[in-house]
């Protein structure tokens, strides 16, 4: 067993950590308080290749291996989770899903401009009606010979107003159940798609989150992906792949409050010593520390999984649940750690802690990472 990572990996956990402090840092608490999206800094992470990491370099990827991945989604996690959150997206769902399971015409139109970072993309699968419960899909793509009718809506989708291309998981045979369901390419600008008002939220401000309208939107049969009824299953593993990326968000979250923690335990004195001298200090920082070494190793195991061809829904669910809970818990113990100070925007710990939450429960909330793991652990 070897924990040691290569020259490459340190060489991207470095690129991502610089671009993170140099690129993302100076605007980040602006852009969440104006919930202004990181369009400069989004091209840019575009141009140096974190929006297509693990895309094959025949399609303007980077063919990096999903431990890179991890590691470069930490190091812009604890900065911007709003970035990440744009990046993880475009990597692991939108990419990985169109170069796993698209056609070859597929790969070519899209990949190169995805990964790149010229266009971007959304995944939409969540309804008003079916989160959680994703198979009660209720929008349609009724099949009309060349193309599908699409027809429905769509909630809470991220990169909802900013993408060019969208995923959308949609019912072709309600009587079918999850059998019946596809997924379809949707480009923006097609005739009945229309985004809806962007949603104003806890945390992550800076993302770009909407519910989107599709009403009598004709989508060509070539932009379906997989076998006719394959979306369910194309959604499911393609979330399996994404719930690394949230995990590593998460670890991020979480370890960018403990770097701040640490610093600010140093500088600030009470009882006329530095706070770390204090012995309560001493071992939430020691908690914290053991916390996000646990979740970092979850997350490289899910990772290493998934470069490694072996299954990777358990141990990607469970990087997902752990890395969450630790990102809440370290979030809300860096802002005690900072006091009062911990309370204001200046110090970016109660910018850390709003966007913790959302990793509890995207790509599948907490619970739903507990069925995933107790289904596989019973079967
Ligand atoms: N790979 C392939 N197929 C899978 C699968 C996987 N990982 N997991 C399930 N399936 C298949 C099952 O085999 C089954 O097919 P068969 O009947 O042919 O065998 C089918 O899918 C239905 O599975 P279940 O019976 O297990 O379905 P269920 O109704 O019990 O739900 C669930 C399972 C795990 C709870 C699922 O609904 C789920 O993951 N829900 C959460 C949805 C979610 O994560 N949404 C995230 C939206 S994207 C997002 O959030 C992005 C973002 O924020 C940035
Ligand atoms: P519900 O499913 O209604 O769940 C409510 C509560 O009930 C939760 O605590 C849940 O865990 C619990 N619960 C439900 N069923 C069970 C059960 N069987 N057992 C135990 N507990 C259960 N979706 C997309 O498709 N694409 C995106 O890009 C996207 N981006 C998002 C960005 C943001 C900021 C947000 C807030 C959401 C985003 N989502 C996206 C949607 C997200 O995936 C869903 O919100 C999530 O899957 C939960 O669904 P729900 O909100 O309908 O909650």
């Amino acid at each position: 067993m070897n924990f040691e990572l290569t020259e490459e990996h340190l060489a991207v956990q470095a690129a991502a950590r610089e671009f993170a402090q140099t690129e993302l840092l100076p605007g980040v608490i602006e852009r969440d308080e104006h919930q202004k999206f990181p369009t400069e800094q989004i091209k840019k992470m575009g141009e140096l290749g974190f929006l297509g990491m693990m895309v094959d370099p025949k399609y303007g990827g980077g063919g990096m291996d999903t431990i890179s991945y991890v590691l470069a989604m930490e190091e812009i996690s604890k900065v911007d989770a709003s970035a990440s959150v744009v990046m993880s997206v475009n990597n692991s769902l939108v990419c990985w899903g169109i170069e796993k399971y698209g056609t070859e015409e597929q790969k070519q139109k899209y990949l190169p401009r995805l990964a790149t970072g010229e266009i971007i993309g959304a995944f939409c699968l969540s309804e008003p009606e079916a989160g959680s419960d994703a198979t009660s899909q209720r929008t349609t793509a009724e099949d009309k010979g060349d193309y599908y009718l699409l027809n429905g809506t769509k909630n809470w989708i991220t990169n909802g107003s900013t993408a060019s291309v969208y995923l959308v998981i949609a019912q072709t045979y309600p009587e079918k159940g999850h059998r019946g369901i596809n997924a379809l390419i949707v480009e923006r600008g097609m005739e009945g798609f229309v985004v809806g008002p962007k949603e104003n939220k806890l945390g992550i401000r800076g993302s770009d989150t909407h519910s989107l309208m599709f009403s009598d939107v004709k989508v060509p049969k070539e932009n379906r992906i997989g076998e006719d009824g394959f979306g369910f299953k194309f959604a499911m593993q393609t979330l399996a792949g994404g719930r690394i990326g949230i995990a590593s968000q998460a670890l991020g979250i979480a370890s960018g409050a403990l770097e701040l923690a640490l610093k600010y335990s140093k500088e600030r004195k009470a009882f006329g010593v530095e706070i770390a001298k204090h012995q309560a200090i001493q071992f939430k920082l020691a908690d914290m520390a053991t916390n996000i070494e646990a979740a970092r190793l979850l997350c490289l195991q899910a990772a290493y999984d998934k470069d490694s061809h072996r299954d990777y829904g358990m141990s990607g669910a469970m990087a997902k649940l752990f890395a969450s809970k630790v990102a809440m818990e370290t979030t809300v113990e860096a802002v005690q750690i900072h006091g009062g100070y911990g309370f204001v925007k200046e110090y970016h710990v109660e910018r850390l802690m709003r966007d913790a939450k959302i990793t509890q429960i995207y790509e599948g909330t907490s619970e739903i990472q507990k069925i995933v793991i107790s289904r596989e652990l019973l079967k």
